[in-house]
């Protein structure tokens, strides 16, 4: 049966240009736009009593659902705590010990029941996981985003060395990492049988936890089955270094040779990449996941999001849970701007102000929105992040607080742009009322009438 939803769309065609959908009503059947009209045109339609039609109130929006390109999901348990040490510290002290906990299937399961949802409820429609290095969780963790309609990619995490993985939390070599990635994509690709909401994704955490053999291996295995890749590059000042010493190039140069750069490959954070770097992936096809918050407290720097989406890298953004301490994509729209803040103007007052900053290196409200949707589903190569007929409706209802007054700039020209900025600025969880993922209301109290 065909469903109707009646609202105003934002939403963004590029990196610079908001698109607004003033009063539309979207028609949707098997979860796929099948038509935009302007609400005028179909008068008829709207005064049938017997046609049920979702119609946003005066002040709410309807947007394209949230894209989290880079999620550890058995870090949840861990969010907003433990942020006290240098990334290859935290690892060892905090993360591996709580990822070495998902062998156990009922924990995982706890986990990812009350994790999936919350993140749904958040407008995250698109999220790229990284699940553990366990079989069955992973599996557990593919049920679960089936179960609540969260379109995803979800990784099993390969990590084989023992320089860079304690022993109670890595594959035990590198050809059971290998054939235990191979497993886990044909049953995940098994599970989605032919819906298109979940896919799997090759997943070498690092290169510093990964041995030649291994990072081998998963370029072959994505050659051969076609999965996309994510992995971690150049995040810290550490790993960067890292790959400069084990392989005398960069951390992209590396994955490169190991044919783990490919189209549509996910590369988390990339702060201390270079424009040589940026070529590679451009090339490619390939692109970042940047993950603002997370960055504050691991890369030593901002990564400059403005700089490399005007080079014309595909950028989308990352909570990075629990690295980033906030499970929110529009919290990261709002810390993006921030950083690129603070990264133009220069952070140390005690240095001329001439000298302090990056020039042009601010994003803006646009570009931050143009991430958190379209720049996303580009990086993934999926259909999503924009609002038109013939993609899937992955959508969000969103009331904007500041609807009830004028300001000062509030002629037509600007109404949707403020509106827009507001919305990434002030609003929290609360503000989202509807989450919708391929046609499917999947979070959120009714705004029908
Ligand atoms: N590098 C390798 N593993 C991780 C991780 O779990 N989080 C972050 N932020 N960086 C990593
Ligand atoms: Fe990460």
């Amino acid at each position: 049966m065909n469903s109707f939803v009646r609202a105003t769309v934002l939403q963004t065609s590029s990196p610079e240009h908001l698109d607004v959908k003033r009063d539309v009503l979207i028609e949707v059947s098997e979860g796929i736009i099948r038509r935009i009209d302007p609400a005028s045109s179909r008068r008829e339609l709207l005064s049938d009593k017997s046609v049920r039609v979702t119609s946003l109130s005066e002040g709410m929006y309807l947007l394209p659902g949230f894209i989290d390109c880079h999620v550890h999901a058995p870090q949840w348990p861990q969010l907003g705590i433990g942020l006290d040490l240098p990334l290859e510290r935290w690892l060892y002290d905090y993360t591996f010990p709580l990822e070495s906990k998902f062998e156990n299937i009922d924990y995982a399961n706890a986990v990812w029941s009350e994790m999936v949802p919350a993140l749904l409820g958040e407008g995250t429609t698109t999220a790229v996981y990284f699940s553990s290095i366990h079989h069955e969780a992973t599996l557990a963790l593919a049920k679960t985003c089936l179960r609540f309609g969260q379109r995803s990619f979800i990784g099993r995490v390969a990590m084989d060395s023992p320089e860079g993985t304690p022993e109670y939390y890595r594959d035990v070599s590198a050809s059971e990492g290998i054939s235990l990635s191979r497993e886990s994509i044909g049953q995940i690709r098994s599970l989605d049988a032919g819906r298109g909401l979940i896919s799997p994704i090759i997943t070498p955490r690092f290169t510093p936890a990964c041995t030649d053999t291994l990072l081998n291996g998963l370029g072959e295995l994505a050659m051969e089955t076609g999965v996309l890749i994510q992995t971690h590059c150049s995040e810290s000042d550490w790993q960067h270094q890292y790959a400069l010493d084990r392989f005398g190039v960069s951390d992209t140069q590396a994955l490169k040779q190991f044919n783990l750069l490919q189209k549509n490959s996910v590369l988390a954070h990339c702060n201390h990449t270079s424009v040589n770097d940026w070529e590679m992936m451009c090339a490619i096809g390939a692109g970042v996941a940047h993950c603002p918050l997370s960055n504050a407290y691991f890369a030593g720097g901002v990564f400059s999001a403005r700089r490399a989406i005007t080079h014309g890298l595909a950028v989308g953004l990352g909570t990075d849970i629990s690295g980033g301490s906030d499970s929110s994509v529009l919290a990261q729209c709002h810390n993006a701007l921030t950083a690129s803040r603070y990264l133009e103007s220069g952070v140390d007052v005690k240095k001329n102000s001439q000298d302090r900053g990056v020039p042009n290196s601010r994003l803006d409200v646009v570009t931050a929105f143009w991430m958190a949707t379209l720049g996303g589903a580009n990086l993934l190569g999926l259909p999503v992040g924009q609002l038109e007929v013939g993609k899937p409706f992955d959508a969000i209802a969103v009331r904007d607080l500041g609807a009830g007054f004028e300001s000062a700039k509030d002629d037509a020209l600007n109404h949707e742009l403020q509106t827009i900025e507001r919305i990434l600025r002030r609003s929290r969880n609360a503000q989202i009322t509807d989450v919708w993922v391929a046609g499917n209301r999947v979070s959120g109290i009714k705004e029908s009438n």
